[in-house]
């Protein structure tokens, strides 16, 4: 038997007026429309433009020398051996492949280190993934003040992130415009005047988007000064060996710190060192005091972890932990990450030499001190809109190029552009 409502709606529907009911009294009606989004506009812009030698560099994955997507081989053969294997497809755990937050544990602080332990370790969705689980075990458990303090700049998604876990974001100096480096005096002022105990993001290495990392020294400094405070440090770590070529080095800040005695947490991200980005594959780690706190924290984990999305894919933690734990592939891989982190420092310093050789009387040594896929060009928004409408070069209004977008085709264009519009 028919419902009266469904009569009236067949009725109506009948009558041609279903979509002005359904309007009219839309759940949805008062959902607002959200910002543009910054990328995918640069990518529109970049699709409808016909000029063939445009230029893309607001594409944060890396780019081979042809400007194509790039599947290091030692992927390639790692999933080809995943593959063959014909494993089954069960479910993984809730802090996910054992053998791949083993090994991803070993990366990150070193196969002697004493955290290894003492630590939770869970599979994450990327490093988005490990920082959101980051921010809602912090949110949860945190003893202090409940604030997160981010570097000005962040990665854009720091602060949607941390907000939505429950943290109030607040910021701290990182970035001077007039040196286009870092302004380690405000850094370490801020660090002192936050309350005690607060919890400071850091960028591990490859600081996204000014590519403007600490020195050894510095991040010495910045780990007294954490200390004498009683801060908690999150270390987020999304570009381990694509920064410098150099695994080890570019954990430096993570390792010291915990050689210093502080119990820091990780977010980790297998998107650029390997290039598993859609895989979604990285890892979240707390350093506890002892085993047994660590059995704690990770039972809180998995009570997080469950009703979120109750286990992570396994596809790219295998992958990623055949990679680690077969020394041959291990090997091969530590000679691909290196060669992605060459081309692009062989890229910031042939665009520095040709803005030089077209006479620019600019300093441009802040091209080749930064690391990493991003350089903070210190190019205005209008000089940025410049390059955009009048040579076909996209990138993002804050001065930020992806320096992956660079090509050995396209890096005497590029630099003309920018000599162009900015002298
Ligand atoms: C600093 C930083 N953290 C985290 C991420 C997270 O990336 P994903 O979720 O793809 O691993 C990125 C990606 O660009 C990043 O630059």
């Amino acid at each position: 038997m028919l419902s009266s409502l469904r009569i009236a709606s067949r009725r109506a529907a009948a009558a041609g007026r279903t979509s002005v009911v359904v309007r009219a009294s839309s759940t949805w009606a008062n959902v607002p429309q959200g910002p543009p989004d910054a990328i995918l506009g640069i990518t529109e812009a970049f699709k409808a433009d016909k000029f063939e030698k445009k230029i893309n560099l607001g594409v944060g994955a890396y780019r081979d020398d042809k400007g194509k997507p790039y599947v290091l081989p030692s992927v390639r053969k790692a999933e080809e051996k995943v593959v063959s294997s014909r494993l089954n497809k069960e479910y993984a755990g809730i802090t996910g492949v054992p053998e791949f937050t083993k090994a991803a544990a070993v990366l990150a602080y070193g196969k002697d280190s004493p955290a290894l332990g003492r630590l939770a370790i869970t599979q994450s969705i990327s490093g988005t993934g490990a920082l959101r689980i980051g921010g809602a075990f912090l949110s949860r458990f945190y003893p202090g003040s409940k604030t997160i303090y981010l570097p000005t700049p962040s990665w854009a998604n720091h602060a949607a992130v941390f907000s939505d876990s429950g943290l109030k974001v607040e910021r701290y100096t990182y970035y001077d415009k007039n040196t286009i480096g870092l302004d380690f005096e405000g850094m370490i002022r801020d660090i002192k005047n936050a309350p005690d105990g607060s919890i400071f993001l850091f960028h591990a290495c490859a600081h996204n988007p000014t590519g403007v990392d600490p020195t050894p020294e510095q991040w010495r400094e910045i780990e007294a000064v954490v200390k004498a405070k009683g801060h908690f440090s999150f270390f987020d770590m999304a570009y381990q060996g694509f920064a410098s070529g150099d695994i080890h080095k570019d954990a430096f800040a993570v390792r010291h710190f915990v050689a210093q005695g502080h119990n820091v947490c990780l977010a980790q991200s297998f998107a650029k060192n390997m290039g598993l980005y859609g895989e979604r594959i990285g890892a979240f780690s707390q350093v506890c005091a002892d085993a047994d706190e660590a059995k704690r924290v990770d039972s809180q984990i998995k009570i997080l972890v469950r009703p979120m999305y109750s286990n992570p894919p396994i596809h790219g933690a295998r992958i990623a932990a055949e990679i680690l734990n077969t020394p041959e592939l291990y090997d091969q891989w530590l000679v691909e990450v290196k060669e992605m982190a060459d081309r692009i420092i062989t890229m910031r310093a042939l665009l520095k030499e040709n803005l030089e050789k077209l006479g620019s009387k600019h300093d441009w040594s802040h091209i080749t001190s930064q690391i990493g896929m991003f350089a903070y060009t210190g190019l205005s928004p209008e000089q940025m809109e410049a390059l955009a409408k009048e040579h076909s070069v996209y990138a993002t209004r804050d001065g930020r190029i992806s320096v992956a977008g660079i090509t050995s085709d396209n890096v005497g264009r590029l630099a003309e552009a920018i000599f162009k519009v900015k002298g």
